[in-house]
């Protein structure tokens, strides 16, 4: 498909080139990603480069490159983040290792406006996630913006049209950001428009015929916008009658979940559905198990097992059957699939059972390139409702991956931390102190696992945020922030033992039912993007378990800020919530992402 009017992007690793490339493509412009190996031919045919970011160093041993010769093609080039700092190396100049580490806003004083900030402002607000940061440029280069912390924020050869920029312009906290990249794509590159999503569907269902050939299809079905706009897709190539669907109920399900799903799929015409309660599969195979990663390899290999199970039993063949997944690419991007990319979690579509499939050419996933955003356009042009296009994300793994576990031992607070973090906030109002759990987070590109740290004090989103950042930027031992809502003084917390039990899975299944019935009830569906309802197995004040409210503000799961509830609506959650059996505390999550990612583990 790389063609005359397309921008070839680079993929350094983390997720950025996706982001990158989605975003061309929503510019109206094809965009492909390519690894840094590779035969150099690929890049002479494409009207333009970008080098995306990525989790390395340029001078650690076997940081990923390009062949220079890349530079001699007379194609322009925009190196964002890691990939300025490679075009620096490269090219005769030089980078300075973590120094200065900045995560999150910063302001970009625009010195040159011409191509790159055509029509932009004097001065812009830009996202920065580096540790390293370019010190000498290269020959030819010259800066056309700064921020406070960065010199070298954005940089420019005019001559041979190379950019770089040290900031992410692909992210949406970058508010210009697609601006800028438009104007590399039409402005320096001269491409034009002539990319659509429409023709992405027509593209698809092409080739899924192709590869499906005379099998039919396999689908794993959640219930959830991305299977079920596989499941859409998959019909309208196949024909409904050539895909079948199996949804397994692992028992950690929203509440009556699995039955509904039933239904709705029905009433779509989408009849060739068989529901499998598994859930005591499940919960055995994950007694005693605390670990997160254990957790998703277990769920993953269980879903393959009771998938393989209940196809031997249909006695369907396997040589005429293909698997399919809705996978979409988050789930890929974030297990380290692309090479370069930091493991931050592993996803259960993508385990080795189901990998060794991917390998062996049994598994077709249609939506693999798109993210979740695209993945709705996609449902709806497929003539899918509303009100089903637009339900909020649930993860694979369910409930069981919000439902944390604990050998109580484990996670012990570092001596001194409290202390600590207790007179950083001192003086904005807060106290502090770090709870006995730890929770996954993403940072630098890389993946954290570490403490949440409980603020209380007045409910003052503004302050809390400034408190939250404070910590998580200001220690490694923290990487997220909670806010005590309910009891409003902690005096005493105590971690307990708890592991994935019906009991458990039960309370929480529960709170998470009170949650989304009153943010449905109150029209905050659209609003929030997602809302995990998580419960942390600690004791507060000697009552119960704990739950944690996670809802954000997002587009498409890389970058998420934490969602500031109107006080009176959270109150009344939280009363509701304190009157469960075996619920002691209410907190709220009050971490944007990075540093903390959207779920807890
Ligand atoms: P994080 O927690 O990484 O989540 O910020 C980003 C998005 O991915 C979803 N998610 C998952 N989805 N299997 C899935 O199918 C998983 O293991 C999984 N983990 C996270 C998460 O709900 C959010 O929308």
């Amino acid at each position: 498909m790389a063609g005359k009017n397309c921008i070839l992007v680079v993929d350094f690793g983390a997720q950025y080139a996706h982001l990158i490339a989605r975003r061309i493509r929503q510019l109206g412009v094809y965009s492909e990603i390519v690894l840094p190996e590779g035969p150099l031919e690929r890049f002479k045919d494409c009207s333009g480069v970008v080098l995306s970011g990525g989790p390395a160093s340029v001078y650690e041993k076997g940081a990923p490159t390009v062949d220079k010769r890349l530079f001699s093609l007379g194609k322009p080039v925009l190196g964002l983040c890691y990939g300025l700092q490679l075009i620096a190396h490269l090219l005769g100049g030089s980078v300075k290792r973590g120094c200065v580490r900045e995560f999150g806003i910063a302001e970009l004083a625009i010195l040159k406006k011409e191509p790159l900030f055509h029509g932009l402002g004097k001065k812009e607000t830009v996202w920065m996630s580096h540790g390293d940061r370019v010190e000498e440029l290269p020959p030819g280069f010259e800066v056309i913006g700064s921020t406070a912390d960065c010199e070298n924020a954005a940089v420019a050869d005019f001559s041979r049209n190379f950019f770089g920029l040290q900031f992410h312009p692909e992210v949406t906290h970058t508010p210009n950001g697609m601006k800028m990249l438009g104007n590399f794509v039409f402005g320096v590159c001269r491409c034009e428009k002539d990319w659509s999503l429409r023709g992405f569907v027509e593209e698809k269902v092409a080739g899924i015929r192709k590869q499906a050939g005379e099998k039919n299809v396999f689908l794993l079905a959640s219930g959830g916008v991305d299977s079920t706009v596989a499941l859409a897709l998959l019909s309208r190539a196949l024909g409904k009658e050539r895909v079948f669907s199996l949804h397994v109920d692992t028992g950690f399900m929203r509440k009556n979940e699995s039955a509904s799903i039933k239904k709705v799929l029905a009433s779509l015409g989408f009849s060739e559905l068989k529901v499998v309660d598994a859930s005591d599969d499940f919960f055995a195979a994950l007694k005693g198990i605390a670990d997160p990663e254990r957790k998703r390899e277990i769920i993953g290999a269980k879903f393959v097992e009771v998938q393989q199970r209940e196809l031997a039993g249909l006695g369907l063949d396997k040589d005429k059957w293909l698997l399919g997944q809705g996978t979409i690419y988050p789930d890929t991007i974030e297990t380290a699939e692309t090479k370069h990319a930091a493991k931050i979690k592993t996803h259960h579509n993508r385990v080795p059972i189901i990998k060794a499939m991917i390998e062996a050419g049994r598994v077709i996933e249609p939506l693999a390139q798109l993210y979740k955003d695209e993945v709705r356009a996609v449902g709806e042009q497929l003539g899918l409702p509303k009100g089903l296009v637009w339900r909020h994300p649930f993860p694979g793994p369910g409930l069981a991956i919000r439902c944390l576990c604990s050998e109580r031992r484990g996670n012990a607070v570092p001596k001194g931390l409290d202390a600590k973090i207790f007179g950083a906030v001192k003086g904005l109002g807060f106290s502090a102190m770090a709870l006995p759990v730890k929770s996954v987070g993403v940072q630098g590109d890389a993946r954290t696992y570490a403490h949440p740290a409980l603020l209380q004090g007045k409910l003052d989103w503004k302050a809390i945020e400034k408190a939250s950042t404070l910590l998580t930027n200001g220690f490694r031992e923290v990487n997220r922030c909670v806010f005590a809502v309910a009891p409003q003084k902690v005096v005493s917390v105590e971690p307990l033992k708890g592991f994935l039990s019906r009991e458990r899975i039960g309370v929480l299944q529960e709170a998470d039912a009170i949650v989304m019935d009153a943010i449905e009830k109150l029209g905050l569906l659209g609003e929030i993007w997602q809302f995990p309802t998580i419960l942390l197995p600690l004791k507060v004040n000697g009552k119960g378990e704990t739950i944690v409210l996670r809802p954000v503000e997002s587009t498409e799961a890389m970058t998420a800020r934490f969602y500031p509830m109107k006080e009176n609506i959270l109150n009344e959650i939280a009363e509701k919530l304190l009157a469960l059996q075996g619920v002691g505390a209410v907190f709220y999550d009050v971490t944007h992402k990075p540093p903390g990612t959207i779920e807890w583990e």
